[in-house]
């Protein structure tokens, strides 16, 4: 009986101990088929040396989580549970959250990656890595995902109509990829755009990709044109170049089977390039709290079915091209916290519902095209109201002085006020004010200047009439400023000392004198400085050096400096821009720029720099303007040393200086941006540093530049990525024209007047089958006009004017176009349009050269070349974007002719 009952005890005692083993080990190891899945996954996409641009945080030496994945033994290392990023359910032990987002993972995914056999998943992240593919049809397996995360992952073409069965869907965000078609007329655009990280932000609310060093170096990418891939080595393209959008031939829309994700509460679809309208199946997802999508291009009005989303808080739409009224049932949406609707074309005027939303804390209604009266205290009867955009639109805004919100950003520029509203002065937590393009003149009060001083951080007063502060000089008291714009008014006195940690600095367009003030120099994260067009004189503080390594535009040009340009790097040279044109420097250029590996835009026009070529410049492999126009620079251009490649070179200007001996052939075969074949592309030289605020418009630092050639002006506000131009007018180069100059063949503006080039007219210039101007005048060329020339079908200008030509001028359709300015001054020329008819050897030469004419055009160059300085350039214009602006004398007095006539026409 003991010995059963001793039996029993220890049978009892076995299971308690079986038992309480089994007990330690309820928590399930994970399952060895997902196990192998997450194993496979790893292996195809993870590559630890090629890091995409992170999340936020995230910074680029810390390892991803995937990176501990492992197979290998050892309790917890071989349970897939226990690995970074991925959760298993407690009970069953199924993997239901994998988080690899930002996690270096590049490589096309399809519809056999092993992820999507990761059936219980519940929630899958993949942000922040870079797939280059579409989003692959199984994703329709994962039917359990409630949260769906692909934001920045490189995803591209249409997004799959499976993805519309995922109805247990509550989180979709497919945020900054390229969703849309992705063979566009034989062309493969490739990579995300730099929308991602287009806004620049510097809200402090946002956390922002954007700042990551690794992305900034990457905003400009190379596009293929030969089709194929770009290689997935994101992070390695040292050179990124351009990024062409195609917008017309975009066919990816919202897809309307989006609206059967009735569990949704929150869609993000934004940064992509989406076009059509809003489907009005998105007012079927009656539970969203947040939707999201801005940065499109999408069109039509808000449908009438979103007054059905009474659970929404947050609405964006920002950026896209939507019109129509902003519809008043919004403000049936009482849950509306956040209201997005700036840069689109919004018409009408502002629905007196939005008042009723007492929970909205911010409304951006910026830059659209809203009109009417509105009053200040309509808004501010919406209490919690903090942020509110109204600038750029058409409206007027009455300011009255009751205002009690306290705002944190307010954006009322071209809102028609008179002076500073007065309510201002008690605001304490303002970080962003935009009161640009009013009608604010005379002084600036002095308790203007002590405006929110420990928060300010953003201040437009652009485009008003102020003539000046209190004191002069002003030294801004805001501590927190950063960002300060007050171009394009009339004040005078001497430049305004910021604060130490502004970042942009912009006074362009002012009447200030003086001297610059050393203490510019204290400026230790200034990234842009704009001083041009005012009246500054003195030399340029030698200490600008040590701004050099934070410095990434330098435009300083139109005022009076003096002196030698001193070395403008000190240990680093972060220059990306530098525009000293227009003044009265000396000297030599500083052979310290050959340190700036970022510079693209060079100007030092119109001084009295006298050097030789700077070959030197050469090695800077991202030049792509150089403009030394009107200096003393001199002597033979000659031949090209090794690694003198200039391979970005579009923009040479050289014109109006003492230059002897040959045509630089050698150059000309090295410029390869002058070669290659470029589609016309929609962005422009400088858009890498464009920046863009939540309220304001975007203030993008557009390069602008003039470019005189005897009849023919160019202005540019800004320069396109596939002009192209050579510019060597009136210099004494001598000798032949150059056949490499025919392998230019992505040139579109030609000058080498005035000049001492003898020879032929050469047959293989036809071959810059892309010309539209070719000014050639005031040489001594000889010989006929070749009928090949006739080949140039894009030509617009053409001037020989002033040579030894002889012979008929070849007929067709664009030689028919030119007048006989194009060809006087020749003696033995003949045909249409002169007057002397070929074959008739008594008729008189076309009216000869008198030295009365050359006496004309004399001075006019000295005209044009004055103007250049003078006039106003607009480079930097907040909200405004003006197409370049490219007229010739014949285009300029056509467009007068037909104005003429249409007005009479109107009268009749
Ligand atoms: C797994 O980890 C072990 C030791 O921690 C290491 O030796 C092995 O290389 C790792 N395997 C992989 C595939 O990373
Ligand atoms: C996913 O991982 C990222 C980066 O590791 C982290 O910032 C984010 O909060 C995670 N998301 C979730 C839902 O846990
Ligand atoms: C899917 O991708 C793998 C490599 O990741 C490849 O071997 C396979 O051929 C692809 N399948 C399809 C259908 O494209
Ligand atoms: C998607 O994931 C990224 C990175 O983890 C995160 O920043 C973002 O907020 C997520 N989106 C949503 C809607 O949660
Ligand atoms: C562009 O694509 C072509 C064809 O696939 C390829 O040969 C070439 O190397 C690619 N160029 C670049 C810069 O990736
Ligand atoms: C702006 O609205 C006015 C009417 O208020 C209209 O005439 C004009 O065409 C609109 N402009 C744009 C760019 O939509
Ligand atoms: C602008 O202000 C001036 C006075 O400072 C005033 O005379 C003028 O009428 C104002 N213009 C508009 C459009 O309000
Ligand atoms: C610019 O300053 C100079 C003196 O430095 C003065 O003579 C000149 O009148 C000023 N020009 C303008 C337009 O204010």
């Amino acid at each position: 009986m003991e010995k059963e009952s001793f039996h029993f005890n220890r049978l009892i005692l076995l299971l308690i101990v079986v038992a309480s083993r089994s007990l330690a080990l309820t928590r399930p190891h994970c399952h060895e088929d997902e196990k192998s899945a997450l194993l496979e996954f790893k292996a195809a996409f993870f590559t630890k040396d090629e890091k995409p641009p992170c999340c936020s945080g995230a910074t680029s030496d810390e390892p991803a989580k995937i990176e501990s994945w492992n197979a290998s033994t050892g309790e917890s290392k071989s349970d897939c549970c226990s690995w970074a990023g991925v959760q298993c359910d407690k009970v069953s032990g199924h993997v239901i959250d994998l988080n690899v987002s930002c996690s270096c993972l590049s490589g096309k995914i399809n519809s056999t990656t092993s992820i999507f056999r990761l059936l219980h998943l519940r929630s899958l992240n993949l942000a922040f890595n870079y797939f280059n593919c579409e989003i692959p049809p199984a994703i329709e397996n994962l039917g359990s995902l409630r949260d769906l995360n692909f934001s920045n992952s490189g995803f591209m073409g249409h997004i799959p109509h499976s993805l519309g069965h995922l109805t247990r869907l509550i989180h979709l965000d497919l945020s900054n990829n390229r969703l849309i078609d992705t063979t566009l007329n034989g062309l493969t655009l490739l990579l995300t755009t730099t929308s991602a990280c287009a806004p620049r932000n510097i809200d402090p609310e946002v956390p922002d990709p954007c700042q990551d060093p690794h992305w900034k170096s990457n905003l400009r990418l190379h596009v293929n044109k030969s089709g194929g891939e770009i290689p997935s080595s994101f992070g390695r393209l040292n050179h990124p170049k351009r990024l062409d959008r195609h917008f017309n031939s975009i066919t990816g829309e919202v897809p309307s089977f989006l609206g059967n994700l009735v569990q949704l509460k929150s869609l993000s679809l934004a940064g992509n390039m989406l076009i059509g309208r809003i489907p009005s199946s998105i007012g079927n997802l009656v539970r969203l709290t947040d939707l999201d999508l801005g940065y499109n291009q999408l069109v039509g009005e808000i449908p009438l079915s979103f007054q059905n989303l009474l659970e929404l808080r947050f609405l964006a739409l920002r950026s896209n091209q939507l019109s129509g009224k902003i519809p008043s049932s919004l403000g049936k949406l009482i849950q509306l916290t956040n209201v997005d609707l700036s840069f689109n074309q919004f018409h009408g005027a502002i629905p007196s519902t939005i008042f009723q939303l007492q929970d909205l804390q911010r409304l951006n209604l910026n830059s659209n095209n809203l009109s009417g009266t509105v009053k200040l205290d309509w808004f501010s009867e919406v209490e919690s109201l903090q942020v509110l955009g109204l600038s750029s639109n058409k409206l007027s805004l009455i300011v009255e002085t009751t205002i009690s919100n306290e705002y944190y950003a307010l954006g009322l520029g071209s809102c028609n006020l008179n002076g500073f509203p007065e309510f201002l002065q008690y605001q304490t937590h303002l970080f962003f004010l935009d009161l640009s393009y009013n009608n604010i003149s005379g002084q600036v009060p002095e308790w203007f200047l002590t405006v929110s001083p420990e928060y300010l951080r953003h201040l437009n007063l652009s485009g008003n009439f102020l003539t000046s502060f209190a004191q002069d000089p002003i030294v801004f008291k805001w501590e927190e400023l950063v960002v300060a714009d007050l171009r394009f008014n009339e004040l005078q006195g001497s430049v305004p000392i910021p604060p130490s940690n502004m970042w942009y600095y912009f006074i362009s367009n002012n009447r200030l004198s003086g001297e610059i003030s050393p203490l510019i120099c204290n400026l230790s994260s200034i990234q842009m400085i704009d001083l041009s067009y005012n009246n500054l004189t003195g030399f340029l503080p030698q200490c600008f050096n040590n701004l050099s390594s934070t410095l990434e535009v330098m435009s300083l040009q139109s005022n009076n400096f003096i002196g030698e340009i001193p070395n403008l790097n000190g240990n680093s040279c972060a220059l990306i821009m530098i525009d000293l044109s227009c003044n009265k420097l000396h000297g030599p250029l500083p052979r310290s720029l050959r340190n700036c590996d970022n510079l693209e835009f060079l100007n030092f026009g119109n001084n009295q720099i006298m050097d030789v070529f700077p070959s030197w410049l050469g090695s800077l492999r991202s030049l792509k303007v150089l403009i030394l126009r009107y200096n003393k620079f001199h002597g033979h251009i000659g031949e090209a040393a090794d690694g003198v490649d200039f391979l970005a070179l579009q923009i040479i200007d050289l014109s109006q200086n003492i230059f002897s001996g040959s045509l630089p052939s050698g150059y000309f075969e090295h410029w390869t941006a002058m070669k290659v074949s470029e589609t016309n592309s929609s962005s422009y030289i400088g858009d890498a540093i464009k920046r863009a605020w939540i309220f304001s418009s975007d203030a993008t630092f557009h390069y602008s530049m003039r470019v005189i050639a005897k009849g023919i002006q160019m202005n540019y506000s800004k320069i396109q990525e596939y002009l192209t131009l050579i510019d060597l007018s009136s210099n004494n180069f001598s000798g032949a024209i150059p056949e490499a100059i025919g392998s230019l063949k992505q040139l579109k503006l030609l000058n080498l007047s005035n000049n001492i080039l003898v020879g032929p007219l050469p047959p293989f210039m036809a071959k810059l089958m892309n010309l539209e101007a070719l000014d050639l005048s005031q040489n001594q060329l000889s010989g006929e006009i070749p009928q090949e020339l006739t080949q140039l079908t894009s030509l617009a200008v053409f001037n020989v004017s002033y040579n030894r030509l002889i012979g008929p001028i070849p007929k067709s359709q664009q030689f028919d176009t030119f007048e006989n300015n194009s060809y006087k001054g020749n003696l033995g020329l003949c045909g249409t349009p002169l007057s002397r008819k070929c074959g008739d050897p008594k008729a008189l030469p076309p009216s000869s050269s008198t030295s009365e004419e050359d006496q004309d055009s004399g001075s006019a160059m000295e005209l044009e070349w004055k103007f250049v300085c003078m006039g106003y350039a607009i480079g930097l214009v907040n909200g405004v974007v003006l197409g370049n602006i490219l007229i010739t004398r014949r285009r300029a007095q056509r467009l007068v002719k037909n104005f003429g006539r249409r007005k009479q026409m109107r009268r009749r």
